[in-house]
């Protein structure tokens, strides 16, 4: 299969693509009666195949992959406060050398575009823009209006330190709450973000910080089903963060991009601006990464005899791959950098369902 262009037109700024994206001029194929349901945090569910929080930039994203069978498609991060995007290039490619998690920190070499799917590796970084809440409470309202039965939007959201004097913990909380005011039936809180420079990057590996985070958060939601999404960790530092966090979360979303440095041909950073050296890797090349700590968390679960639920994500490029975290025991499994080239995954794996 040759790539075609993505959804995201990686030649614009995100703001280009937030305004008249996404990018889109096949069919949509019909929707397929699901023969049989599948249930998630006691929502019935057509399947278990969602968009991490990224591809989709607002409610035209989101009601696209809807359309195109992503039934759990989660809405990009938001943030208490209005916040611009890093400037563009936001998308880069890299060569699809597999990683490993001790390659985190490491230094890729930009590379040319792949020829198919199989091949597709990036990096991305935006540093989780967002608009102000009253407007994207309002598109949270539509996209959610755009969820067909069998279908459940998580809203993705991340803290911001300092932000109308609140600390990172309270406005987590904050913003949590404004997700939940505009209609989210689930909540995911970003633990990890390796495109930002402040504390909110890499909460993920304090097991203490990330507890008092989601019981705060979950003072403010209630019954709201909270996920939070990590990075990659070795076996028993993730225990201890699960352990943690385990009162306060319904589940774990892993993993989110995996940090490097990314240079270009000459050895000089690849994206403009401060702080932007490193960047989160995506994609195929990160697929070993992720099953593993699919793997991990689902023993993990079993050890503590839990019932949070398991959410796959990172190098799920085909149906196979899609198969093959079902298989390991995931709850769902979800795509952000192949469905931004083949949105039509998701359809694809359904028909092979029969
Ligand atoms: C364009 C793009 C934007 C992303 N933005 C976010 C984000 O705002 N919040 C977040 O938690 N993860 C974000 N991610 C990370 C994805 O949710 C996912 O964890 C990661 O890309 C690994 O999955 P993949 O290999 O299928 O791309 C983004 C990914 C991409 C490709």
């Amino acid at each position: 299969m040759t790539l075609l262009p993505p959804t995201y037109d990686i030649g614009k700024s995100y703001e280009e693509n937030f305004s008249a994206g996404p990018v889109y001029a096949s069919a949509i194929p019909p929707m397929r009666a699901a023969r049989k349901t599948w249930s998630f945090l006691g929502f019935e569910l057509s399947s278990p195949i969602g968009v991490p929080a990224g591809p989709l930039l607002n409610a035209a994203y989101v009601e696209l992959y809807a359309r195109l069978g992503w039934d759990v498609p989660v809405y990009k991060t938001v943030r208490s406060v209005a916040r611009a995007s890093h400037p563009a290039p936001n998308c880069l490619f890299i060569a699809t050398d597999m990683l490993a998690e001790a390659d985190a920190h490491t230094t890729r070499t930009v590379a040319p575009a792949p020829q198919s799917v199989g091949g597709l590796t990036i990096t991305n970084s935006f540093g989780m823009p967002s608009m102000a809440p009253d407007d994207w409470q309002a598109d949270v309202r539509r996209a959610s209006g755009a969820m067909r039965p069998g279908q459940l939007m998580v809203v993705s959201v991340v803290g911001t330190p300092g932000a109308d004097g609140r600390d990172l913990k309270d406005d987590f909380a904050h913003t949590a709450a404004l997700a939940k005011a505009a209609g989210a039936r689930v909540i995911e809180a970003n633990f990890s973000c390796p495109n930002v420079a402040s504390a909110e990057g890499e909460l993920f590996r304090d097991a203490q910080t990330s507890a008092a985070i989601v019981r705060n958060i979950k003072e403010r939601i209630g019954d709201t089903p909270l996920i939070i999404k990590i990075g990659a960790l070795p076996e028993d530092h993730l225990a201890a963060v699960i352990e943690a966090c385990l009162p306060f979360i319904d589940g774990v979303a892993a993993i989110n991009t995996v940090p490097l440095s990314i240079v270009d041909a000459a050895g000089n950073q690849a994206l403009p601006g401060n702080g932007r050296l490193k960047s989160g890797v995506c994609g195929a090349a990160i697929a070993g990464v992720a099953s593993e700590m699919t793997g991990r968390l689902l023993a993990i679960r079993d050890r503590l005899k839990a019932t949070f639920a398991v959410v796959s994500v990172g190098g799920v490029m085909t149906e196979d791959d899609v198969d093959h975290r079902l298989a390991m025991g995931a709850d769902l499994v979800m795509s952000a950098t192949a469905a931004m080239w083949d949105p039509l995954l998701a359809s694809r794996w359904k028909t092979r369902q029969g």
